[in-house]
């Protein structure tokens, strides 16, 4: 019985793991983001100017789920944006969200 109710709990914890966001690796990310998203977003995600969110200390997942929305197509439909997901692997999304969630927001304020 108890041998029973211990893989039930080994089956919910490996589920749920696999739901998770795989973390990436934030050295593969930044060179990525170099040679692609820095014209844009800057080199650590501090964006080049106002048409351009920052991306630097953003959550991960919120990051990764932003550019799979853009890759799929779906709640978010910009068309630079798509373009610039479209060729991302799921190992990329991970590796530039790892990136720039790990770089200094900082503090903007207007006064
Ligand atoms: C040509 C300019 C340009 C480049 C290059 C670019 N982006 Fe973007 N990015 C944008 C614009 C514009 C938006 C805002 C789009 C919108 O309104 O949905 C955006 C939005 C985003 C967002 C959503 C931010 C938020 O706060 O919700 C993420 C994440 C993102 N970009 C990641 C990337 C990554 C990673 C790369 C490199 C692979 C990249 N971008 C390359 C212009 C660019």
């Amino acid at each position: 019985m108890s041998r029973i109710f211990a893989s039930l709990i080994l089956a919910v914890g490996l589920s749920s793991a696999l739901a998770a966001q795989a973390s990436g690796n934030p050295t593969k990310g930044e060179e990525k983001a170099k040679v692609v998203c820095a014209a844009c977003h800057g080199a650590h995600g501090e964006s080049a100017g106002p048409d351009f969110p920052k991306l630097a200390g953003q959550p991960e997942d919120y990051l990764q789920t932003a550019l799979k929305h853009y890759k799929a197509g779906v709640r978010r439909k910009n068309p630079i944006m798509m373009g610039m997901a479209a060729g991302l692997s799921d190992q990329d999304i991970a590796d530039l969200a790892a990136w720039f969630t790990s770089q200094d927001a900082g503090l903007y304020t207007k006064y």
